[in-house]
């Protein structure tokens, strides 16, 4: 992606690969790199549509101007704050004097703050237009999606939405940038990674985005991360409103901490169980080495979870805490719990597990199991119920 790419009428794409970041927000594994997309528009004024991260100025600057062609840059629309979006905004004020920033009323403090920008801020209203000659771009609000600043533009007379963060995804783009140029089973296996780490927490204003936007005529969704649609805008409008309600498939996770295989037993054996009942569709998980954000992808497809550890230091074991610590900030709903847990010396993991359960208020599907020190075949059985018990209640 060395050149600027046209990808509407009097619109180019200027953004960067970035193949550098090993860590998305310095938590999330970026195997495939991501993309930043940014835009801009040439009507008898010229509007940028969000900047790039910070340290990959270079490469977008060269395609801005690229496609800017000797013009000025007129305007610049902020539709979100975080810095790998609005990293460069200072610099095309530097370059570009005369620059205005487009923002709404919780923009102008997070741009004074970041950039200390507080002169050429036109602050729009949500639903508020802009004609900029032969385009008419129109600001929605979108709190949340996924700062309290964030919105959306959506340009009249293309059709565009540029949608920033909501309908991202991680993976650097890897020749085209378009829906119809990518396997699909890739871009969506990154966007729904994307979803349950950066927006998850917050499919309740996803739901009233989608909602607010429903009406508009869009034709085009180009994000800010990973994969542009442009001719199936449905399957990612389907797929944000799947996610975002808690739709789930019938399939069960297990997820689970072990330190001598004695656990792990146990999840097996609710495996097995899954799988007499029926279920063909079972996830394990050790969730001491399961890359995170692959485990919540499939806990946040899939029905049914069974969350089984063994007790640490009189707690649960510290990689299932996290897990544990990552689902109630994502307030999963709709779904079935399964609990387990084992000790030797001191009880801990199954009331950490129950107390998790009483917060994140799921429904739980039976037994539960405890086990002291190594399963016996009694416990095995048990597990394995609990697995025929989950099946069931996720084909019910
Ligand atoms: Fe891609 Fe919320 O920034």
């Amino acid at each position: 992606m060395y050149k600027a790419v046209p990808v509407s009428q009097d619109t180019w794409w200027a953004g960067v690969n970035d193949r550098d970041t090993d860590l998305f927000e310095s938590l999330w594994p970026l195997p495939q790199g991501v993309a930043y997309n940014a835009y801009v528009i040439l009507g008898e004024k010229t509007a940028a549509i969000d900047t790039v991260k910070g340290f990959q100025s270079g490469g977008y600057l060269d395609k801005l101007k690229e496609a800017l062609g000797g013009r000025a840059l007129d305007y610049l629309v902020v539709n979100h704050m975080e810095p790998d979006h609005a990293g460069v905004a200072a610099q095309l004020k530097q370059l570009w004097p005369g620059l205005r920033l487009i923002g709404n009323a919780k923009t102008l403090p997070l741009l004074k703050g970041y950039h200390r920008i507080e002169e050429d801020v036109l602050q729009v209203k949500d639903g508020e237009t802009l004609d900029i000659g032969g385009h008419v771009l129109a600001f929605y609000t979108v709190p949340m999606l996924h700062w309290p600043e964030s919105m959306v533009t959506f340009d009249t007379t293309t059709k565009v939405l540029f949608s920033n963060d909501a309908f991202g995804s991680y993976g650097a783009h890897e020749g085209g940038l378009f829906d119809d140029e990518k396997n699909r089973a890739r871009w969506e296996g990154e966007m729904l990674r994307y979803y349950v780490t950066i927006v998850a927490r917050y499919s309740g204003m996803v739901q009233t985005a989608l909602k607010k936007l429903g009406g508009l005529d869009i034709r085009c969704i180009y994000p800010a991360h990973g994969t542009l649609f442009r001719k199936n805008i449905g399957q990612a409008v389907e797929l944000y409103d799947r996610w975002s309600r808690q739709e789930t498939e019938r399939g069960l996770v297990v997820a689970y901490a072990s330190m001598y295989g004695n656990t792990r037993r146990m999840a097996e054996a609710i495996c097995k169980g899954a799988s007499e009942g029926g279920l063909k569709d079972i996830y394990l998980h050790d969730a001491a080495r399961s890359e995170m954000s692959l485990l919540l992808s499939d806990i946040w497809r899939n029905r049914g979870l069974v969350l089984l550890g063994c007790t640490y230091n009189t707690l649960l074991f510290p990689a299932l805490e996290s897990l544990c610590s990552k689902l109630v900030n994502r307030m999963p709903k709709n779904r079935l719990l399964g609990l387990a847990g084992s000790y030797s010396w001191s009880k801990g993991a199954l009331a950490a597990l129950q107390a998790f359960a009483e917060t994140v208020k799921l429904e739980k599907i039976g037994p539960e199991v405890e086990v002291f020190a190594s399963p016996t075949d009694a416990d095995l059985e048990q597990c394995a119920l609990l697995g025929k018990n989950m099946a069931r209640a996720i084909n019910a």
